[in-house]
């Protein structure tokens, strides 16, 4: 468990709150390059509670800048998407991609508009991702991550809004155990995983669904912290990178597609979750678990539109939950997708969304939640360094050979 003050420290984003003010050290993505199309109207969204527009321009530059325009806080969502820039319909001001004032109607014609300053947000594209940095001064060097510099034929990304905490998605990452449970038959099923999942022994529940206890080890990194789940079948690593990246295992085959997820707050009750997935030996194959995943997924801006349970998926409606799959056997949890990666997007998010945003101060955990522990206090410590010293945790830190592994036991060393 942890009490109510440290809980609500390490989930709440916005305002000045201070998990935000340490987010806001980070590069971190926020849209996909396939939203925004030249020309077309700017593109509103939130990221740590404020509220934003990211355009392309006719000429296919990306900007990003706060929604209120800075004159006097028209929205800019009503601009007009000019050559170079956007053009507040108000007074007129004209804002470039590179975030220069370079008209301003209400000003004498000879006025140096280099003292009018914007609301714009560095932007760096890397594949289909659009980065910002939301912090004071001087962005830091763009970190790169292990897939970053990869060609687009290597890389695919999706995004899913989520109606849960920021920090819930990556607490289910840490919590390897609750995909034995959860996701039983999505991984009894999944090509790369089946028979490398489970050992056939260890424990039954008493209907008989049989799971293998883990030990769960952790090892703090200067980027974060790391993460190994050993059971009768095999050893997986995941890897936390600071402010809110969790890699995490696919496949025990080597040459196989690592993935991760990106756990981006857009207020204190909805996240941008990123799921990517890349493979540093070559272009993604069409029979590998990026391309039969996400590959075959039709609306990778928002995963939810690619669901079954459709639009009323809610508490109301125990979000469209198949009790009669459950009792015909069909399913452990009443999720069930045409793509396997939907399922366990269902599957994780609906439990998601039914805990509660920040109170945790009722758990009750076990040795297989250690992970979820550590996360934790590596948050705290992180903004206990930022708060006393102004560093910002794993920030600085190479982390470009980080990504997770998947070993069966028999390969595993003692
Ligand atoms: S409010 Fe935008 S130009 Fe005046
Ligand atoms: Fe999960």
């Amino acid at each position: 468990m942890l009490d109510r003050e440290k809980s609500r420290l390490i989930t709440q984003c916005t305002g000045d709150a201070p998990m935000g003010q340490l987010m806001r050290e980070y590069w971190i993505p926020v849209i996909r390059t396939s939203q925004l199309i030249a020309g077309a109207p700017p593109h509103r969204l939130t990221i740590l509670g404020q509220p934003l527009v990211a355009f392309r321009s006719p000429e296919g530059e990306i900007g990003l800048m706060d929604e209120a325009c800075p004159h006097r806080a028209a929205s800019m969502a009503l601009a007009r998407n000019e050559s170079h820039g956007l053009r507040c319909i108000y007074h007129g001001w004209k804002i470039s991609a590179a975030g220069l004032v370079t008209e301003a109607p209400t000003h004498p014609e000879h006025f140096p508009l280099e003292r009018l300053k914007s609301r714009s947000h560095p932007v760096q594209v890397r594949q289909d991702m659009v980065w910002t940095w939301l912090g004071k001064g001087t962005p830091p060097p763009f970190r790169e991550l292990a897939f970053t510099t990869l060609p687009d034929d290597q890389v695919i990304t999706a995004t899913a809004i989520v109606h849960c905490n920021w920090l819930r998605p990556l607490e289910t990452l840490w919590d390897v155990f609750h995909s034995q449970i959860l996701h039983h038959d999505a991984n009894r099923q999944m090509p790369f995983r089946g028979d490398n999942y489970f050992s056939k022994e260890g424990r039954r529940t008493d209907t008989g669904m049989q799971y293998d206890y883990p030990e769960m080890l952790v090892e703090r990194k200067p980027y974060g912290f790391m993460h190994i789940n050993r059971d009768a079948r095999k050893q997986t690593t995941g890897h936390f990178v600071m402010p809110c990246v969790q890699f995490h295992s696919v496949s025990p085959d080597p040459l196989e597609d690592k993935a991760l997820k990106i756990s981006v707050p857009i207020d204190d009750h909805t996240t941008l979750l990123w799921s990517v997935v890349f493979n540093r030996h070559g272009p993604l194959k069409s029979t590998g678990f990026g391309m039969t995943n996400l590959g075959r997924v039709k609306d990778r801006d928002d995963l939810f539109n690619n669901l079954r349970a459709g639009p009323d998926r809610s508490a109301q409606t125990r979000w469209n939950q198949d009790r009669g799959a459950m009792a015909r056997g069909e399913s452990f949890s009443g999720f069930v997708e045409d793509v396997p990666t939907l399922t366990l997007l269902a599957e994780d998010n609906y439990v998601l969304e039914s805990q509660a945003d920040y109170d945790r101060s009722q758990e009750q955990l076990g040795p297989v939640d250690r992970a979820v522990v550590e996360g934790r206090r590596v948050l705290l410590d992180a903004l206990a360094k930022h708060q006393s010293q102004g560093e910002s945790l794993g920030r600085d830190v190479d982390a470009t050979d980080v990504w997770s592994e998947y070993v069966l036991s028999e390969t595993v060393e003692s």
